[in-house]
């Protein structure tokens, strides 16, 4: 199998998948670029790389670079994701994928034309805990599954510090429950309508954030099945001990199971095998390689070979979430924005079809 050579563009958070690439039998780290020059000069002498560029463009003239990995501003995500596929590079954006729908058309039209991939680095996927529930799910250990709780709470008020963040650049909606809402996608795809309410907090609204930051949904499907998803983002959240940051329950006709971030817990009552509860805290060195647990370079590593097994394989195999998916998971998202401000419950199908997007029913 031939390595993937990757470009990695934004190097915040992109220190995980450079980590990752440097990790990997599977890919290559071809380069890496941020506007920032005292950024770039620190992440080249920390991994020891002799290649950095402040000019995008440099990367994607470069025809031995295969994929590019976005990490850049969430409200960047649309115009890079376009270059990168132009320029005729497979992609791994980051999540949100998007945060509205004004480019999605457009994005799947430049996709169709490079036929390239374009892959959402929807890392909690791609986390020991909720790996293994996704295994139990596929064995039918759950039954026919009825109900999807997922949540996201953290205290990032850290997160303001950024200046993209403080200037409305950054909507805890699609940057923070994009997690919940992706798993609750991840088992029921048709989730037909939404119905919420969210809040600024006060602790929100003293450091400049412009959006909600606190945030209760519950969502049902074509079907009737149901699920909730929540974020709670700028307090202290409960201890990890009673509760995880990032929780996926699923409830089933034969039993129930719960993957939880923190202490990489999963726990399961199915019909037969009584309560368990797994420990899989020996994987965390793998998971978190930077110290303290805001940094994703195991799910990244994960999720960058699975895509590259998925190009070695060639078609119809498609590395998921891929752009369409991604898209109705971003339309879901924008229904529960419709939902904040009408306190009504609004369907995935009246947004994607005010955005032309119609064609994407069931992706
Ligand atoms: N679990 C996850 O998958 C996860 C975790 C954290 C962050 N993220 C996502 O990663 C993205 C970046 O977050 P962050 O915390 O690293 O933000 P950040 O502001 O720390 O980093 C973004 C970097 O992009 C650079 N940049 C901006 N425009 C550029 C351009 N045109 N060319 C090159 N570089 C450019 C900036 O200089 C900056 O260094 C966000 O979309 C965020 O949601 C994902």
């Amino acid at each position: 199998m031939n390595k993937l050579r990757l470009g990695v563009l934004g190097l915040g958070e992109g220190r995980s998948i450079i980590s990752a690439a440097l990790n990997s039998e599977l890919w290559e780290l071809a380069c890496i670029c941020d506007l920032n020059e005292a950024l770039c000069k620190e992440r080249a002498a920390e991994f020891r790389l002799d290649r950095w560029t402040m000019r995008m463009d440099e990367m994607l003239a470069d025809p031995s670079i295969d994929a590019i990995g976005i990490y850049t501003p969430d409200p960047l995500h649309a115009t890079h994701v376009r270059q990168c596929l132009d320029a005729g590079k497979h992609v791994i954006c980051t999540k949100p994928l998007i945060d509205n729908l004004r480019d999605a058309r457009s994005l799947l039209d430049a996709q169709k034309k490079a036929n390239k991939h374009v892959f959402v680095g929807q890392s909690s996927r791609f986390f020991a805990s909720m790996i293994r529930q996704r295994a139990d799910y596929e064995e039918g250990k759950h039954g026919d599954l009825f109900s999807v709780e997922a949540e996201y709470n953290a205290d990032n008020r850290w997160f303001l510090q950024k200046s993209w963040a403080r200037a409305g650049g950054l909507k805890w909606l699609y940057g923070g429950l994009s997690h919940p809402v992706d798993l609750v996608r991840w088992y029921f795809p048709d989730i037909t309508e939404v119905m919420g309410y969210g809040m600024l907090t006060e602790n929100g609204r003293a450091l400049g954030l412009q959006h909600d930051d606190s945030m209760h949904f519950i969502l049902r499907t074509t079907d009737g099945k149901i699920a909730r998803v929540s974020g709670c983002y700028s307090a202290p959240p409960q201890p990890h001990m009673r509760d995880s940051h990032m929780t996926c329950v699923l409830r089933g006709e034969k039993g129930a199971s719960q993957a939880d971030y923190y202490d990489l817990r999963y726990s399961t009552h199915f019909k037969g095998e009584g309560c368990v509860q797994y420990d899989m805290e020996h994987q965390a060195p793998y998971y978190f390689r930077f110290g303290g647990r805001g940094h994703h370079a195991g799910e990244y590593q994960n999720y960058i070979e699975y895509f590259a097994r998925c190009v070695a394989e060639g078609p119809p195999c498609t590395p998921k979430p891929d752009l369409a998916e991604g898209i109705v998971t971003v339309a879901v998202m924008t229904a529960m924005e419709r939902s904040l401000e009408t306190k009504q419950p609004v369907t995935v199908k009246s947004v994607l079809e005010e955005n032309q997007l119609s064609s994407l029913l069931g992706a």
